[in-house]
């Protein structure tokens, strides 16, 4: 699993107006329609998919949700969409709708299925949210960060939310590559087992 998200440099997730696609820039785009194409399908959290106005589009888009709400903007259209989902959401289970676990979406389960059903490489778009949830799972394996040339201030979201991790230090990773394109930085770094 990688997950793949922008920053400005002073660690916000978004620009003044709440979404991600204020601070990004046309290098950090190539590289999020990349690793869509390098992908076997996207998974991305309910929040991120109404915020962002997720489409559907070439690959499937996997959105997690313990609520079973599927955003509007994803309702139909070209492409498949699997709404991943716990049974308490009392929605029933289908070709586009999975139930995985009780109370709340089971992430290692979902990410097994999507190995059974041919999807090994998953491309997690986020939100803050679901990528804690996926790190506190120890699921991702590689996390892009591209960081964008730009500085909101403000109290925004960083691209982790949610309670402290790894202990005192954090959970540790290694540099896979970096480059540079008109200031962006654009960087990714694999997630080491967490001792
Ligand atoms: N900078 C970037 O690269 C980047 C990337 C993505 C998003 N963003 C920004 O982040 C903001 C959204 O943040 P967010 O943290 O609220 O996004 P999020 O994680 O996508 O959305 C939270 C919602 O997704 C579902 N969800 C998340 N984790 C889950 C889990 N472990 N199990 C089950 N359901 C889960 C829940 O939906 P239900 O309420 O339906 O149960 C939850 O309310 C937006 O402003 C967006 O623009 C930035």
């Amino acid at each position: 699993m990688r997950a793949n998200f922008v920053s400005t440099l002073d660690g916000s997730a978004v620009g003044g107006d709440g979404r991600s696609g204020s601070i990004n820039t046309e290098a950090d785009g190539r590289i999020f329609h990349l690793q869509r194409e390098l992908a076997d399908c996207v998974l991305v959290g309910a929040g991120t998919a109404r915020t962002e106005g997720y489409r559907r589009g070439k690959r499937p888009i996997v959105v997690v949700s313990n609520s079973g709400n599927l955003p509007q903007s994803l309702a139909e259209g070209e492409g498949h969409v699997i709404l991943a989902t716990c049974a308490s959401s009392g929605r029933s289970e289908d070709d586009g709708v999975w139930i995985e676990g009780d109370d709340a979406v089971d992430l290692h389960a979902l990410v097994a299925r999507l190995q059974q059903s041919g999807m090994p490489r998953v491309l997690a778009e986020g939100g803050p949210h679901l990528f804690h949830s996926l790190l506190d799972a120890g699921l991702v394996d590689e996390f892009a960060l591209t960081l964008s040339p730009r500085i909101v201030g403000g109290d925004h979201v960083r691209v982790v939310d949610g309670d402290p991790l790894g202990g005192d230090g954090g959970l540790r990773t290694e540099i896979a590559h970096l480059l540079e394109e008109d200031g962006s930085i654009l960087g990714l770094w694999r997630v080491l087992p967490n001792p």
